[in-house]
């Protein structure tokens, strides 16, 4: 194996392909992974057995996950210096998650924030994969004894949780895990709804006009953008509290174009909320046109976006089951 791969630390990150991929997450997770791959050897995933814990329409999940695959492609992840893989497809995350189940405490699962809000959302299904999510996802992390774990603001919790069971388990067998650390971006950590701008854009969002997806064309992006809300004020101006909608375009356009708060309160000075709108809204079309292109150009091609998943998950399955084979030992399972 390359001795570069065995020196650098490991990330390892993932999404779920429950909804098309937003601007949101984009901006929170998937910018940063581009931008950290050379630095380290990286596991990106698409966690396809988190998003069945929310009904899922077959064919639809199959169709957004091989999607998926080819925006993280057309997004700058290069197949050949990333692990890019499907999670259903390296059997070992079930595994571990299994027994990670029997060190997560009920009190501890039962203050996620993200299970409180999504049994809320969907109180006719609040199955147990929905409770004991944080376990598996702990399961991705600690498989590849991962160093860092870049992901927006929402995740973080479930970060910390996962090295809370690390160290449990740790504590019982030794130094089994490595323990990971979160990777938060300083700007579009936590993008908002552009219609409800107290509310984090999401994939499952009711009101179309809210969310921002990688592959929504031009024309819809800039209409969302010009209907964005606002405030009764006139001035461009960071301060989520007092002005939310307009501090939400500020770090999309921060994070699009790289311009500081300071900069953009600058560039807008004496300028009406309308200018500012189109402008934001532009440089979100320009910033998603290449990876639009390009993710268009390779769902066409079935069979390098198959060559590309096979190949990752079998790589993935060598690191992860290392991990795996050692945690059965320690716990007394018997050598097959
Ligand atoms: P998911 O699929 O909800 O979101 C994927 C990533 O995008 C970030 N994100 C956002 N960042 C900023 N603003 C937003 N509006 C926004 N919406 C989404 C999320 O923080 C996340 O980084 N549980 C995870 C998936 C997962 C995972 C893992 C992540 C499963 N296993 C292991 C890291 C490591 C989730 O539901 O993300």
């Amino acid at each position: 194996m390359d001795e570069n791969i065995i020196q650098k630390k490991t990330i390892f990150s993932g999404i779920q392909p429950s909804g098309d991929l937003t601007l949101g997450s984009y901006l929170g997770a998937i910018k940063n992974w581009v931008e950290l791959s050379d630095m380290y050897n990286c596991y990106y995933c698409i966690v396809d057995m988190h998003a069945i814990t929310v009904r899922q329409n077959p064919t639809e999940l199959r169709r957004r996950t091989i999607a998926q695959l080819a925006q993280y492609i057309a997004c700058g992840l290069d197949p050949d210096k990333n692990t890019i893989f499907i999670q259903s497809h390296v059997s070992a995350h079930a595994e571990l998650a299994w027994i990670l189940n029997c060190y997560t405490m009920f009190g501890e699962l039962s203050r996620m924030t993200q299970f409180k809000d999504k049994s809320a959302k969907n109180a006719d299904n609040i199955n147990a994969g929905l409770f004991t999510y944080p376990a598996l996802m702990a399961a991705d992390i600690l498989l590849y004894q991962t160093d860092l774990v870049p992901v927006g603001e929402d995740q973080k919790q479930h970060v910390e949780i996962c090295r809370d069971i690390a160290v449990r388990f740790n504590g019982v067998y030794g130094d089994v895990f490595k323990m990971p650390e979160p990777y938060i971006p300083k700007v579009g950590a936590r993008i908002m709804s552009l219609t409800s701008p107290e509310n984090k854009m999401s994939k499952s969002d009711k009101d179309p006009g809210g969310c921002i997806y990688i592959m929504q064309n031009p024309d819809d992006i800039m209409r969302c953008f010009k209907r964005a809300v606002t405030d009764s004020e006139t001035f461009v101006c960071y301060n989520t509290s007092t002005k939310p909608g307009i501090s939400n375009l500020m770090q999309i356009y921060s994070a699009a174009t790289g311009e500081s708060f300071e900069e953009i309160e600058k560039e807008f000075c004496g300028k009406g909320y309308g200018e500012f709108k189109t402008k934001v809204g532009e440089a979100v079309v320009e910033m998603l046109r290449p990876i639009r292109e390009e993710a268009e150009r390779l769902i066409a091609d079935k069979s390098y976006l198959e060559s590309v998943y096979k190949k990752g998950a079998e790589k993935a399955a060598l690191t992860a089951n290392k991990t795996l084979r050692k945690v059965y030992k320690k716990v007394g399972f018997v050598e097959k």
